[in-house]
């Protein structure tokens, strides 16, 4: 009997432009909680009050709170099997491209080279009042995050806000393009641990969709994706689906 694994497999093995989009839920097994389960981020730490762009205007110290926590979980964070499955399709030229919406820079540390960081990255600064931009080399974010301290604009000394993307915010262009482009030309979509309720971002295996692209779901539960978009569903962890996926395709 065939399995939704094994069709699985086989789909993903025959791609020939597979694309991932990825969320929290890829990470909750390296310690780090997702949004809206019941361990959640946003049940600690209440979105509107630290979630919005205008949140962060009106209280950029409450914000950093809140960063400083995420930063904490990500910098004591390794990959887990799931984001390592991920990185050796890659690595077998099967997955061209990973859209995450995941700011703990996981996907790279476990080798993945093709990421898109559809909601920026916490480890690169910009001063909202003179347009500054810090990058890895300036000023290093876990230092920042021992200290507790906001970090400020050497030349204006504003409080500086990390290059996530806040509600409120527009996805970076370059971001928004390349993963609408993948997103076009793909044949077949994971979407991997993501509730699958914020846009522009759940959007993305839609667009693969109206293409005809085959849309594969790795989640603990269903989503609204579940009931009107993925062609197979494969219930269970991550760190336990994908990594099956990839012992299938090497054992064919
Ligand atoms: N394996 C597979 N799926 C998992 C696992 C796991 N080990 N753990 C959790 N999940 C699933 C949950 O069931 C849920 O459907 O991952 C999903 C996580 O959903 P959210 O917490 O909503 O996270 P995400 O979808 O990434 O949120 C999208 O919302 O708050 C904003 O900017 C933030 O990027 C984030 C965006």
């Amino acid at each position: 009997m065939i399995t939704d694994i094994d069709r699985a497999a086989e789909i993903i093995h025959n791609a020939k432009s597979l694309i991932a989009l990825t969320g929290a839920g890829i990470s909750t097994e390296s310690g780090i909680p997702d949004f809206r389960s019941a361990e959640g981020l946003w049940q600690k730490y209440d979105p509107a009050e630290y979630g919005t762009i205008q949140a962060f205007h009106a209280n950029p110290e409450k914000v950093w709170r809140m960063l400083f926590d995420m930063v904490d979980l990500a910098r004591n964070a390794r990959p887990n099997p799931g984001h390592t499955a991920l990185s050796e399709l890659e690595k077998m030229n099967i997955l061209k491209c990973i859209i995450t919406q995941n700011i703990d820079n996981l996907h790279q540390e476990a080798g993945s080279v093709n990421v898109i960081e559809y909601h920026g990255n916490v480890s690169r600064l910009e001063c909202l009042q003179c347009g500054t931009r810090y990058g890895d080399g300036d000023m290093d974010i876990g230092t920042i995050a021992s200290g507790r301290v906001p970090p400020r604009c050497t030349r204006c000394g504003v409080i500086l806000k990390p290059t996530v993307i806040f509600f409120g915010e527009t996805i970076p262009r370059d971001a928004m393009d390349r993963s609408n482009s993948a997103a076009q030309s793909a044949d077949a979509v994971l979407v991997v641990g993501t509730s699958a309720v914020v846009y522009p971002a759940a959007g993305i295996p839609l667009i693969a969709k109206q293409n005809r692209a085959v849309i594969i779901e790795f989640n603990i539960e269903a989503t609204d994706l579940t009931r009107y978009g993925t062609d197979i569903f494969i219930q269970g962890k991550s760190g336990t689906t994908l990594p099956e996926i990839v012992r299938r395709i090497k054992s064919s």
